[in-house]
């Protein structure tokens, strides 16, 4: 059916507001919120039973499943191994009997990710699809569909299909963690109730536009962005740098904040502003010594944090954009919409024709 911009200048745009509704249409299909429980669900396994599961996917959604990683095995114990796909399909890894895997996809006709779930359609695992296209090859030959509720995306660079897939992956890893008892009762209630605080946060988010805006300007003068982050924030660095380059052309790169000194440090200087992704974390105190690193050497930064982490910063920044103190279970969701912002802008201000970047498609169903 027809989709149109509305009132905004791109779809990209549309996508990007649209976040708080479809975060919270795709919790709803996870999550009971009446109990503050997880949904039981009717899966081709038992999550108690796994020894570990797989994930495999491309561009964007392999990054979700890099934050779901962190999440499957902070909640539910459960190892996971991530792939991108292209990789997964030739490396011959050996597949456990007692696993199962997850392919993600936005269009679910990603030839790549397509040919990873038929390598393990062929090892007998049991196969799950989070998906946004119900109606796709993947979901198609999948054992269970576990969809997003975007609703139809049309910009090249994703963007609320992504903070869907966080949405789906929380919410599973919550179900996984309760069905193996890694979490009790009272943590699935209070990180139920979490997640369903998303779309007010990210509602909030979306009205540092302004803020966003002006920084993008500043930003398109540069040729060379590094992004780094800790934790489920290394997967948004990398995220937030894929972003850039795809839409506004701009060289980015993103890094663990603990990899800094093994090399990106060599190229900081004036000229290659650094995005710190930082909300005041156990970690938070790390990432401020690889601030301090880059500001020592003359580098800009950056720092998207939140109000403790913007008071316990100590460093110099070129712009501090600070968010609302949410939990850390949603934080990836939240974090993901500034860095989407900052990219949109930048992109607008390059002139770039930020829907249909040059040289991408939307679905890439040949290899
Ligand atoms: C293309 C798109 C990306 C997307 C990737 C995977 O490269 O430009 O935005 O993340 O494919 O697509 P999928 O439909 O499998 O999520």
């Amino acid at each position: 059916y027809m989709v149109d911009k509305g009132n905004r200048r791109h779809f990209m745009e549309k996508e990007i507001h649209e976040q708080p509704e479809v975060i919270s249409h795709t919790l709803a299909h996870y999550l009971d919120f009446t109990s503050d429980s997880s949904k039981p669900l009717d899966l081709p396994f038992d999550f108690a039973k796994l020894d570990r599961i797989a994930i495999s996917a491309c561009g964007t959604a392999y990054l979700s499943g890099l934050i779901g990683k962190y999440w499957f095995e902070r909640l539910a114990r459960l190892p996971v191994d991530i792939d991108i796909a292209s990789e997964f399909r030739y490396r011959e890894m050996p597949i456990s009997k007692d696993s199962a895997a997850f392919f993600i996809s936005q269009s679910g006709e990603t030839a790549d990710t397509l040919a990873s779930l038929r390598y393990c359609r062929s090892a007998g695992v049991p196969i799950g699809a989070i998906v946004n296209v119900r109606e796709s090859t993947i979901a198609r030959e999948s054992d269970v569909v576990l969809p997003t509720l975007a609703g139809p995306e049309i910009g090249v660079a994703s963007t609320k299909a992504f903070t869907c897939q966080l949405s789906v992956l929380a919410s599973l890893a919550v179900r996984a963690g309760v069905a193996r008892g890694t979490i009790s009762r009272e943590q699935e209630k209070a990180l139920v109730h979490q997640l369903s605080e998303a779309p007010r946060f990210a509602t909030q988010v979306l009205k540092l536009e302004e803020q966003i805006e002006k920084l993008a300007r500043d930003l398109s003068r540069y040729h060379h962005v590094l992004y780094l982050g800790r934790d489920t924030n290394f997967p948004l660095a990398m995220e937030g740098a894929l972003k850039l380059k795809e839409i506004s052309y701009i060289h980015a790169e993103g890094y663990a904040a603990g990899e800094l000194k093994h090399g990106p440090i060599a190229l900081i200087d004036e000229n290659m502003p650094v995005i710190v992704i930082a909300p005041h974390d156990r970690i938070f105190e790390k990432t401020v010594s690889n601030m301090q690193e880059v500001a020592a050497r003359g580098g800009k930064i950056i720092l998207i944090t939140d109000k403790k982490g913007a008071a316990l910063a100590s460093v110099k920044t070129m712009e501090t954009i600070v968010l609302p103190d949410v939990p850390e279970i949603i934080a990836p969701l939240i974090y993901a919409l500034p860095i989407q912002m900052l990219a949109y802008f930048t992109a607008v201000f390059m002139g770039t024709d930020v829907d249909q970047p040059r040289n991408l498609a939307k679905s890439v169903t040949v290899e």
